[in-house]
């Protein structure tokens, strides 16, 4: 079911997405080095100006790949330009997903779920196409902000997402957001 408070990051803050400030409050490369390894396939879901996303890609290097998806094609485009001479191009496929459909494919050692899980309108579909799309054994990481999203929530999508087939394995401590790592069994 959709809740009725979603609401979706408009594309005029991309720019406090990206901001240096943020990098220093929240290095992508510390986040992501407990799950990202050389030659992963990473899906990350909502990339929006992709914070993320080229760290990611470094860190899977040359045989990995990273398929980042936006629901908005401005986004994507941002990402598009940074991607552009980076080096790290070829690992990285952008693709543009409706709201309640994914719609991509291949099979994924980590899904990586980043301030976006509240924005979705049905996180029980979001959650069976992560699993769907996953390796047995792969991991999903959700982060959640503080304000958007009350602890209670917060467990609720943990129980959504395990009615989906995912066991939570760990509760990083990312105060103040919430973040939860899941497994598929
Ligand atoms: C708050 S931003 C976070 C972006 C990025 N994960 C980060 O941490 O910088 C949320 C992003 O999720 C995207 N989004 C919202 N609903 C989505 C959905 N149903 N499927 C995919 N992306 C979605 C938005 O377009 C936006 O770019």
């Amino acid at each position: 079911m959709s809740p009725e408070n979603t609401h979706i990051c408009p594309l005029e803050h991309s720019g406090r997405l990206d901001s240096s400030i943020r990098r220093w409050l929240q290095n992508p490369q510390k986040i992501l080095a407990p799950y990202v390894r050389e030659g992963m396939d990473v899906l990350e879901v909502g990339c929006g100006p992709g914070f993320f996303t080229l760290d990611i890609a470094r860190m899977v290097g040359k045989s990995g790949r990273v398929v980042a998806v936006d629901l908005q094609e401005g986004m994507l485009q941002i990402v598009r330009d940074k991607v552009r001479g980076s080096g790290v191009e070829g690992r990285i496929v952008l693709h543009r997903c409706e709201a309640e459909r994914l719609g991509v494919s291949g099979s994924f050692d980590l899904v990586f779920l980043f301030y976006v899980v509240h924005e979705v309108p049905d996180r029980g579909a979001l959650f069976r196409e992560v699993v769907a799309l996953l390796k047995d054994g792969g991991l999903v990481y959700v982060e959640e902000p503080p304000f958007e999203v009350s602890g209670k929530a917060f467990e609720e999508t943990l129980r959504i997402a395990g009615d989906a087939g995912l066991e939570v394995t760990g509760r990083p401590k990312r105060f103040p957001d919430r973040a939860a790592v899941l497994k598929k069994p």
